[in-house]
């Protein structure tokens, strides 16, 4: 069901829309030196008790009544401890969550790393009031993206317009290669 990171991370990401974040701060740390991918997500949402954060990661646990599986957290769980790595949070409430994921780079199950692009433009699209920081970190560069840096620049143009998206999917895509490149 999950084939990549990205998917993985747009999980994720949805859990901090629907916690109402207004700003989503990603860093993907893809080191080679280290063996180590490390996914980093923080929200300015509304955070989890105590009490629900220890029992957030296990399977079903959810807020939402909609439809009743909560699966998210409980996979992403799963999949650091498949891929040799682990899976921490934190969250106060009504500050905001980070979820820090890891996995051994080399491992045999570490799934490939997917479409980051295509990862931000849906998390844009889903509600162009919320803003992203996009950092990705290589053993010797660093790519940076910011929707404000972008909004910026579109003087009023929506961010959602279909033109747009698209050009920040490659422009997103082509930043990562451009850091991942130096790498080898
Ligand atoms: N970033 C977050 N901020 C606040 N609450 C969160 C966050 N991420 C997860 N949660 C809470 O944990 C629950 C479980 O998340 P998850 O495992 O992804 O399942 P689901 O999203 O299907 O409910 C959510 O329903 C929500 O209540
Ligand atoms: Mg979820």
């Amino acid at each position: 069901m999950m084939e990549d990171l990205a998917m993985h991370m747009l999980e994720i990401i949805m859990n901090s829309i629907g916690a109402d974040a207004r700003l989503i701060r990603i860093v993907i740390t893809d080191s080679i030196l280290r063996n180590l991918i490390l996914m980093e997500i923080e929200d300015d949402g509304r955070g989890m008790t105590p009490e629900f954060l220890a029992r957030v990661t296990d399977p079903f646990t959810t807020s939402r009544n909609t439809r009743s599986i909560g699966m998210g957290l409980a996979f992403m769980k799963g999949l650091t401890e498949t891929c040799g790595g682990s899976l921490h949070i934190d969250s106060t409430l009504g500050v905001g969550t980070k979820l820090t994921a890891s996995v051994q780079r080399d491992h045999i199950d570490t799934p490939p790393m997917g479409n980051i692009g295509a990862m931000m433009m849906q998390c844009i699209q889903s509600n162009e009031d919320i803003d992203y920081e996009l950092r990705y970190v290589t053993d010797v560069n660093e790519f940076l993206f910011r929707t404000a840096d972008i909004k910026e620049q579109l003087e009023g143009v929506s961010i959602c317009e279909p033109d747009i998206l698209l050009w920040i999917r490659s422009y997103i895509n082509e930043g990562i290669e451009q850091a991942k490149e130096e790498m080898r």
